[in-house]
């Protein structure tokens, strides 16, 4: 079964890489040739990936396609595409609701939105995606782990929280500098950082408690971990977190064609 893509950029190098990095016997994969340099890359890298000649060219030759393209530009580039009835596509494009791809992609029909990281080329990271498919999540799975959402509205809530990759990592710089500005050496400061985070997150997945209980349960009475908490509600620090994301899910519901 070939995997076509149309656009070849950031995601879609890193989803490649992701397909092909580990060895398994990776599906033939028709890249559209926009960005010239990406595909060429990829191309030389990878012995089952080929460069089409156009973007029609992808069509023809792929039975699953996954359209990765800005969304400003998704229609133009679409709309002259002859899709077949039995196409499976995946839609990376941000802001393109189902409702605004199913005309695109006519006579096609079967079509799953999907939001990898850029850490798909590890094959590493959640792979939101809707609707359920069966056949979307075994390809999902092989560069990510696929996390289908119930609806189209919680679909565009969990791609919100992937605008929390920059504040976490604010976050951390911001306590490095601290750390180091105390005469921490830089290389032990983040040691430590990188491992107490990376504990947090294994622990929280591996058991059963909710995030609620298991902040509650960090914070000793009379402890550090209490004072800090009693610091951040007095200042109502979580409002900002929580404004920043409300902001990012009301773009993504009103889509490219409300936001003009
Ligand atoms: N980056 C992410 O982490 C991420 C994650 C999830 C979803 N997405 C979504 O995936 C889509 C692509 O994002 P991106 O970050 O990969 O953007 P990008 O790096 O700008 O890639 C878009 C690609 O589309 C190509 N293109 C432009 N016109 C084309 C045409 N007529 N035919 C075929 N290809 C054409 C561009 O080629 P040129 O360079 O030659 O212009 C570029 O390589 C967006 O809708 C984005 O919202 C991105």
């Amino acid at each position: 079964m070939t995997i076509g893509f149309i656009g070849t950029g950031h995601i879609t190098k890193a989803v490649v890489e992701g397909l092909c990095g580990d060895g398994d016997p990776p599906a033939p994969i028709l890249l559209s040739p926009r960005n010239r340099t990406v595909a060429a890359d990829l191309a030389g890298r990878f012995e089952s990936v080929s460069v089409a000649t156009d973007n029609q060219a992808v069509l023809d030759g792929a039975e699953t396609v996954v359209l990765a393209v800005r969304p400003q530009v998704a229609p133009e580039i679409l709309e002259p595409l002859h899709f077949r009835a039995d196409h499976l596509v995946v839609s990376l494009i941000a802001l393109r609701p189902q409702a605004e791809l199913g005309p695109l992609i006519a006579p096609a029909t079967r079509v799953s939105r999907a939001v990898p990281l850029p850490s798909a080329a590890r094959r590493l990271g959640p792979v939101v995606y809707y609707p359920a498919d069966e056949k979307v999540e075994a390809l999902l799975a092989r560069f990510g782990t696929p996390i289908a959402a119930e609806s189209e509205s919680a679909f565009h809530r969990l791609w919100t929280l992937t605008s929390l990759v920059a504040p976490y990592y604010a976050l951390m710089a911001e306590i490095m500098a601290w750390t180091e500005k105390g005469g921490v050496a830089p290389e032990t400061a983040r040691a430590y950082l990188d491992s107490m985070f990376h504990t947090l997150a294994v622990m929280a997945r591996d058991g059963e408690a909710s995030y609620a209980d298991l902040a509650a349960s960090a914070q000793t009475k009379g402890g550090i971990n209490e004072q800090v908490m009693a610091i951040l509600g007095e200042r109502d620090a979580f409002a900002p977190w929580r404004e920043g994301v409300e902001a990012v899910f009301r773009r993504m519901e009103r889509g490219m064609a409300e936001a003009g």
